[in-house]
C-alpha cells in the first residue's frame, strides 16, 4: 500500500505522498504542498530537506556507512585508483579494461593547461589563497576552451569532463610551483594520475623526484575518500549554479568557492593551523577540550563534528590508518599527530562529545596525511577539490539529465517592515 503522510492545518486534511529510497530512507513529497495550502515549509541550514533523488552516494550518518554507486567506501580506498572512482562516480559503473585506457588516454591528452593561462597564474598577488586562484582559473577555462559547434553533446561533455579531471591536477601544481617561484614541470605521459601530481609538484631541475609507490597510493586514498560525499554545501551549490544552466566550469569554479570555507573544505586547513596552536601554548589538550565546551567561547575543535555523521566517519578511519603508514615509511616524528591522538582520546571521553555525538571527521586527519608528504598547509583544500570534482561532475550531470528538472529557487518567510512611504532626503532626521 502506498505510504501517505497527513498534514491537518486549521482544520483541513491533506495527504502528501511518501517517498522510500533503495535503502529504506524515507522522504515526505511536499512539492505539491504549496499548491495544495498555501504554505511553504521552514527549514534553515536545510537539515531535514531533500534537494534530489540521487543514484550516486549513499550515506548513513548514525551507522558511518558510505558507498558511492553502492560500492562501500572501505573497498574502493583499498583497491580502486582515484582514475576509476572517478569513471565509477561519473558514468555510474565500473569501467571495463578498454574503457579506463581510454579515460586515462583522453585524461593524458587534456593534461596540458594553455600556455597563456600562466600569464594569469604569474600575476596574482604572492599571498593569493590558491582556492580563489583555482576558482578563477576554473572558472577562465571557458574562455580558453570555447565550445565547438561541430562536436557532438557527448563528446563536447567527455572532452569538458577529462579536461577538468586532468587540468584542475596540473594547475594546482603550477600555481604551487609559480607561487613558490619555481619553473613549472609539465605532466608526463608515463606517470600516472597522482605520480604525475607529485611530480609536478616536486620535481626540481637540480634534484629528480623519486616516485614512492606508496606514497602515489596515499594520494589515492586520499582523493578516493574525498570523492563524493552527496548533498554538501560545495556539491550543492555545483546543483544549484548548475541549475541556472551555465557552463560545467562555472559550475565547478562555484564548488570550490563553497568548498573554500573553513567549516567545509577548509577545515583540514584549519585543523593543522589549532594543532599547531595548541604546541606553542604548551600542548595543552584539556584547556582547548574545555573552551570547546564553553557556551560563552566561540571556539570550535576543528575537524571533530558533522551535519550528518553522528557516529565515527568511515573515511577519519580510513584516514588515520593512511597517516600511520605514511609517517612509519618516511620514517618523520610529527608533533601534530601526537597532539592530534591526545586530543581524539581526550574528546571521545568528554560528556559534552559523547551528548553532542561529536566525532573526529576526516579533516582531523587529512591534514596530517598531506603535511607529512611535503604538501603545503595553503594547498590542502585545493587537494580537497581536486578529489571532490568527479563527484561534483556526476551530480552536476546527474542534475542536468533529470527529467523534473527545474532552475533552484528557495523561498523564505519576510519578517521585515510592513509597507512604509519613501521619505524624501530633506525630511530625514540625523538620530
Ligand atoms: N566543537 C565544539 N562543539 C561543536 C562542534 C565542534 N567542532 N561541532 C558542533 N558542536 C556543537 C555545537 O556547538 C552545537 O551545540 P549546542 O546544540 O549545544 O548548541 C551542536 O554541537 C550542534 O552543532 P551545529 O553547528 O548545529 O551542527 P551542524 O550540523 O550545523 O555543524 C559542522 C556541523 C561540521 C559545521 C560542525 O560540527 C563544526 O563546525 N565542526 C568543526 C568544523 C569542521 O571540522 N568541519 C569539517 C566538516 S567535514
Amino acid at each position: 500500500m502506498e505510504e501517505k503522510a497527513l498534514l491537518t492545518i486549521n482544520g483541513k486534511n491533506y495527504e502528501l505522498p511518501i517517498i522510500t529510497g533503495s535503502e529504506g530512507e524515507q522522504a515526505i513529497d511536499i512539492s505539491t504542498l504549496r499548491k495544495l495550502t498555501g504554505l511553504i515549509t521552514f527549514d534553515p541550514g536545510y537539515a531535514n530537506t531533500g534537494s534530489c533523488i540521487s543514484t550516486i552516494t549513499f550515506m548513513d550518518g548514525e551507522k558511518g556507512v558510505l558507498r558511492y554507486r553502492g560500492i562501500p567506501i572501505e573497498q574502493l580506498a583499498d583497491k580502486s585508483t582515484f582514475v576509476e572512482t572517478s569513471y565509477l562516480l561519473i558514468n555510474g559503473k565500473l569501467p571495463s579494461q578498454k574503457e579506463l585506457n581510454g579515460f586515462s588516454v583522453m585524461l593524458n591528452d587534456t593534461s596540458l593547461v594553455h600556455e597563456d593561462m600562466r600569464h594569469f597564474f604569474s600575476n596574482f598577488p604572492r599571498s593569493s589563497h590558491p582556492m580563489g586562484i583555482l576558482s578563477s582559473m576554473v572558472n577562465a577555462l571557458r574562455a580558453f576552451y570555447p565550445e565547438i559547434p561541430e562536436r557532438s553533446e557527448q563528446e563536447e561533455l567527455n572532452l569538458t569532463v577529462t579536461r577538468l579531471l586532468s587540468k584542475i591536477r596540473t594547475m594546482a601544481a603550477m600555481s604551487y610551483r609559480i607561487s613558490r617561484g619555481h619553473s613549472v614541470v609539465y605532466p608526463r605521459h608515463d606517470y600516472s594520475y597522482a605520480a604525475n601530481f607529485l611530480n609536478m609538484m616536486f620535481e626540481t631541475p637540480v634534484r629528480p623526484y623519486e616516485i614512492d609507490p606508496d606514497l602515489v597510493k596515499a594520494m589515492n586514498v586520499f582523493w578516493i575518500l574525498h570523492a563524493d560525499h552527496e548533498q554538501n554545501c560545495s556539491t550543492a551549490a555545483v546543483r544549484l549554479v548548475g541549475s541556472a544552466r551555465v557552463n560545467l566550469y562555472a559550475a565547478i569554479s562555484a564548488g570550490i568557492c563553497a568548498l573554500w570555507g573553513p567549516l567545509h573544505g577548509g577545515a583540514n586547513q584549519a585543523v593543522i593551523e589549532m594543532l599547531d596552536e595548541i604546541r606553542q601554548n604548551g600542548s595543552n589538550v584539556g584547556t582547548y577540550v574545555a573552551r570547546a565546551r564553553d557556551k560563552n567561547d566561540p571556539f570550535r575543535l576543528m575537524g571533530f563534528g558533522h551535519r550528518v555523521y553522528k557516529t565515527h566517519d568511515p573515511r577519519a578511519i580510513i584516514m588515520k590508518k593512511w597517516c600511520y603508514k605514511v609517517i612509519e615509511k618516511l620514517n618523520i616524528s610529527d608533533p601534530l599527530l601526537d597532539i592530534a591522538m591526545e586530543l581524539e582520546e581526550v574528546a571521545l571521553k568528554d560528556p559534552y562529545f559523547i551528548d553532542h555525538n561529536l566525532y573526529p571527521n576526516i579533516d582531523f586527519y587529512s591534514g596530517i596525511l598531506l603535511r607529512s608528504i611535503s604538501i603545503p598547509i595553503n594547498m590542502f583544500t585545493v587537494l580537497f577539490a581536486i578529489g571532490r570534482l568527479p563527484g561534483w561532475i556526476a551530480q552536476w550531470k546527474e542534475s542536468m539529465e533529470d527529467p523534473e528538472w527545474k532552475i533552484q529557487r528557495p523561498r523564505q518567510v519576510y519578517i521585515g517592515l510592513n509597507e512604509r512611504d519613501y521619505i524624501p532626503m530633506s525630511e530625514r532626521k540625523d538620530k
